[in-house]
């Protein structure tokens, strides 16, 4: 290697590399190369977040919330396709019966129904919760804030792939590049959704 050091032609080549492609390379392909659409937040974010809001949403004080559980994971990146660590990542949803907490009506106890984690060293997050029920006029959905560690942030939705409503959700239907909204789903159990996010 010409004195240079074994490294030093490999690093190179990645230094030069566009930086989607470097993206695509951490991610998969596709995914990581478009930038997440922004949504509304919606009239539901909590107006005083609530004492227990850890990454498991599917236990409430000590009690077990009603539903199925699945898993929400994915990872965080710039713009450039690099992975952000020490972003956070907030998420809220309606319960069972397509009830938000926080808004007067009851829900059912053990349900959280907000949680919020700080992304890993490889921009990682993970939720464990319970799968929102629908309410009328949306399809099955939960909201999204994602904070990268520069202060950019993203308030979006992550939709459910093969739910009937997706095609009439009239929000999904006018976001440009919403396929990107729509989670990809691996085998559990539980079931796990994996939703990587990109900044702008
Ligand atoms: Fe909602």
């Amino acid at each position: 290697m010409n004195g240079t050091g074994p490294n030093r032609g490999r690093r190179k080549v990645l230094l030069g590399a566009p930086a989607l492609f470097l993206g695509a390379t951490i991610s998969g392909p596709a995914r990581a190369l478009s930038i997440t659409p922004p949504q509304s937040e919606g009239p539901f974010y909590p107006r005083k977040l609530p004492s227990d809001n850890d990454a498991d949403l599917t236990v409430f004080h000590g009690e077990r919330a009603p539903g199925e559980v699945i898993e929400m994971v994915g990872r965080l990146f710039n713009a450039r396709g690099q992975a952000v660590s020490g972003g956070n990542i907030e998420i809220w949803h309606c319960d069972v019966n397509g009830v938000y907490a926080h808004v007067g009506r009851p829900t059912p106890p053990g349900f959280q129904g907000y949680g919020a984690v700080r992304t890993d060293t490889a921009g990682g997050y993970r939720f464990r919760t319970t799968r929102p029920g629908i309410y009328p006029g949306r399809t099955r959905h939960i909201h999204v804030k994602a904070r990268g560690a520069d202060g950019a942030v993203l308030t979006t939705q992550m939709y459910f792939p093969g739910e009937p409503g997706n095609a009439r959700d009239g929000l999904l239907r006018r976001t440009r590049n919403s396929g990107a909204l729509i989670a990809r789903q691996e085998p559990g159990p539980p079931p796990r959704y994996v939703f990587d996010i990109v900044l702008a």
